[in-house]
């Protein structure tokens, strides 16, 4: 199998996404595996992370890999000028794989083109966030016993959440039904619309985040609102609570329902919810481990 960068979901197909889910599957039931005994790993993280970070030098390291790299770019040489073509060039002549998160669109993208090495996208500003979508769909999956389907309501920032942007261009392969809940700030951009309309897959416009919505949902995708992206804060101001899920909210919610969330949270879930066994966030997070060792080892051309 050949080597090949993951920078979109767009780049596997409906085979090559149930592919990684089914070795998820098995990275689940047996997560230490000295697969990438000799291969070294450079995780850069030009972005604050917690979960695909970490879960991702989890995943490396349960593989019986080694992992270089930094989490903070303000202590590399990019702080000197040095452009993120010279570093990708530079770190491919050090490692196997490299796994970036950047704050700017295409970034990653473009790393693939300047790199000889492969690039697994671990999230490029408001764009794509490929590794999280394919936990999403494990967690879907293991919590619905399907993909194919299901209504999927997301709730919150719609505009610049990259994971909503992923996790719909993956799910149209499953025949879903879409809720789209956001203030008219952060709506879901026309790109992604037209890409659902070209696909033949419904989707619902909402502003107010209703009982009947939640009521119809097998999966509520909420996101959390990011203060990050935003050139005005005032707009941010006015739009950061706007929706928060409080256990009460579910009291009629389908049976089969299980909450999602990408993580971090802020104030969009509430803590009552936690408790809630519809409440899936947690052990969608821990998801991200099995997911990325599928990830790694088809990136790399390892066949499980
Ligand atoms: N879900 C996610 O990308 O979380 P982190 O920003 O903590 O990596």
């Amino acid at each position: 199998m050949k080597s090949e960068s993951l920078v979109s979901i767009t780049d596997y197909s409906k085979e090559e996404i149930l592919e990684v889910l089914e070795s998820a599957r098995h990275f689940e039931e047996n997560p230490n595996q000295k697969i990438l005994e000799g291969k070294v790993v450079a995780t850069l993280f030009f972005e604050p992370s917690t979960r695909t970070r970490l879960s991702f030098e989890t995943a490396v390291t349960r593989l019986g890999g080694r992992i270089i790299g930094f989490s903070d770019a303000s202590t590399t040489s990019s702080t000197k000028g040095e452009t993120l073509n010279d570093t990708i060039k530079m770190v491919s002549n050090y490692v196997d794989l490299i796994i970036m998160r950047h704050y700017l669109d295409g970034a990653a993208r473009y790393a693939s083109e300047v790199s000889d090495k492969p690039i697994i996208n671990a999230g490029d500003g408001a764009n794509q966030h490929p590794s999280q979508t394919m936990l999403d769909l494990y967690s879907i999956y293991k919590t619905q016993g399907t993909l194919e389907g299901l209504n999927i309501t997301m709730v919150g920032d719609l505009k610049y959440g990259r994971t909503v942007h992923s996790l719909i261009m993956a799910m149209s392969h499953f025949n879903p039904t879409f809720h789209f809940v956001a203030p008219e700030e952060l709506k879901i951009p026309d790109d992604y619309k037209k890409f659902c309309e070209s696909k033949g897959i419904k989707y619902f416009e909402h502003t107010e985040f209703s009982q009947e919505v939640i009521n119809n949902a097998d999966i509520l995708y909420m996101t959390r609102v990011q203060r990050e992206r935003f050139t005005d804060l005032m707009v941010y101001e006015k739009v950061k609570d706007v929706y928060v899920l409080k256990n009460s909210m579910l009291d009629n919610s389908k049976e089969n329902l299980r909450i999602l969330h990408p993580l971090p949270r802020v104030n969009e879930i509430a803590y009552d919810v936690d408790n809630n066994p519809k409440a899936y966030y947690f052990q969608q997070a821990k998801n991200g481990v099995y997911a990325r060792q599928a990830i790694i080892c088809k990136v790399l051309g390892i066949k499980i």
